[in-house]
């Protein structure tokens, strides 16, 4: 057996295990499993390639010498990041690396059209060489929106700019203009590929990319970081092109549509839609809403919720971005276990865009051993919240406002909500009256049957647990 036949056989089993590693990473007991089959897929990939180049007469030493160290510190750097981040930084760190995905396809695109242009490879002639320089141009196209839109998300999340929307006059038409520039250049670069087109369609690319995401608004983020997260996969599947490499048009494929069809998930559970998205120009249709007076709020303390929780028979916890800032994940799950002990019903409401991730809760609940078949998705829950004693909403604010529902001039009006307010109780963990993520008030705080418990979440769940320990069984 030749060994570009072998490479080809480890390509496709890298391929399949990559599909396996999405059909396993969709649910949280297989999500494990599929981290294993992603994580050897990659491997047999890294394998296979440098087997590849090391058999290839035409490549010098150097450049083994090259692609060796840059797995080696490639794979130092990414193994370092993922030991020290945060839970709460994950975000930001995933778009760092799609920014990484983006640089690479931009450079990919120019080494191969420096490549052809130094008639470096000879078989390109005619029509497939004008295939050549559209695939040159788009790759350079994706990838150059890719690396601009991350880093912009990355200084957005990790809160070194600001994440109000950047409203330039006439942004939709500046868009247009760059996509329409774009297609010129493309029709005039496949007809005569002088090196000017290229050099300008890459700077457009930079240009729109950075604009595209610094025109979207912070409660919107979300759907931005998994739309980069698509966009990024489309840049790897045209460096295959360009690489002739089939199982990075797979792989690149299938990043591409899974974060596509994630996207498309996530904006409708915030009510976007997901053309205004792709657009770039969402998040700023509703104007921020009037400042309201709604009243006072009540104040609960630790030992009055405990006794609140004693006298229950079912409660739903519904976690939010404060518990994992606080690192509580592991006394609510104390917590859950101490009440379903006594009897307690207890489940858990989690909003598909609770947190700074997707599945950020499921993540964090998974990790404090809280058993799944009690972490109940939004629509799952909604319609027993009415029927329930009492709600602790931990760390949760933008999820759990009502205005979404009843206040067409707030800026999150439409995004579907936990309806927690129609509870019998709700127990409200934070630390002050300050807004959430989408900067704007929660009404629920002020409602007759909502009472604060102010202070970190883990201290004050760590209070209810101790007090619920001394009371006698
Ligand atoms: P948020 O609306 O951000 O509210 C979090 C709350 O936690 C805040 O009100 C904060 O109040 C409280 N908090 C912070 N640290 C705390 C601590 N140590 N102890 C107790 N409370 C603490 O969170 P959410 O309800 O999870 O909503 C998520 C928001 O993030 C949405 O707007 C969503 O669009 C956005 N977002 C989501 C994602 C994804 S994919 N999940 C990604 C990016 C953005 P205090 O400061 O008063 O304590």
């Amino acid at each position: 057996m030749s060994v570009d036949s072998i490479a080809t056989a480890a390509y496709l089993i890298a391929a399949l295990l990559f599909v396996l590693s999405l059909a396993g990473l969709s649910k949280n007991a297989t999500a494990k499993q599929g981290l294993t089959y992603g994580v050897v897929g990659m491997t047999i990939a890294l394998a296979a390639t440098i087997g590849l180049s090391l058999h290839d007469s035409t490549a010098r030493g150097s450049a083994v010498v090259v692609l060796v160290v840059a797995v080696v510190v490639g794979a130092a750097f990414g193994l370092w990041r993922a030991r020290v981040v945060q839970m709460t930084g994950m975000p930001e760190l995933i778009a760092l690396l799609h920014s990484f995905v983006g640089l690479a396809a931009v450079l990919v695109g120019w080494a191969s059209y420096l490549e052809v242009e130094r008639g470096g490879l000879e078989s390109f002639t005619g029509s497939l060489l004008r295939i050549h320089h559209a695939e040159v141009l788009i790759g350079i196209f994706i990838g150059a929106v890719t690396f601009t839109g991350s880093i912009v998300a990355y200084l957005k999340l990790s809160a070194k700019i600001k994440s109000a929307p950047l409203v330039l006059p006439g942004k939709n038409l500046l868009n247009l203009l760059a996509l329409l520039a774009f297609a010129g250049l493309m029709v005039y670069f496949v007809a005569d590929p002088a090196s000017w087109p290229i050099v300008v369609a890459t700077a457009i690319a930079l240009i729109f990319g950075w604009h595209l995401v610094a025109s979207i608004g912070g409660g919107d983020m979300p759907v931005v970081v998994s739309m980069l997260n698509s966009y990024s996969g489309w840049a790897a599947a045209a460096s295959g092109f360009l690489l002739d490499n089939d199982l990075l048009i797979v792989t690149g494929a299938l990043v591409g549509s899974s974060g596509a069809y994630l996207s498309y998930i996530m904006c409708q559970a915030m009510n976007r839609s997901f053309f205004s998205v792709i657009a770039g120009g969402f998040g700023v249709e509703a104007g921020p809403s009037g400042v309201v007076d709604h009243g006072e709020h009540r104040e609960i303390t630790a030992e009055e919720t405990a006794s609140l929780l004693d006298s229950a028979s079912s409660v739903v916890i519904t976690p939010g971005y404060g518990m994992a800032v606080a690192q509580a994940q592991y006394p609510v799950a104390e917590l859950t276990r101490i009440l379903r002990e006594k009897g307690v019903d207890v489940r858990f409401g989690i909003h598909p865009v609770a947190g700074r991730l997707p599945g950020h809760m499921n993540v964090l609940l998974a990790e404090a051993k809280v058993p799944y078949d009690i972490a109940l998705e939004m629509d799952e829950i909604n319609d027993d919240l009415a029927d329930t004693d009492v709600v602790l909403v931990i760390g949760a604010n933008d999820t759990v406002n009502p205005a979404a529902e009843e206040d067409p001039g707030s800026p999150i009006a439409g995004m579907p909500v936990l309806r927690v307010w129609e509870a019998k109780n709700v127990v409200v963990f934070k630390r002050s009256m300050a807004v959430g993520y989408a900067g704007v008030q929660n009404p629920l705080f002020f409602r007759d049957n909502t009472q604060m418990l102010f202070g970190d979440a883990k201290t004050k769940v760590d209070d209810i647990v101790q007090a619920l320990q001394r009371v006698p069984a």
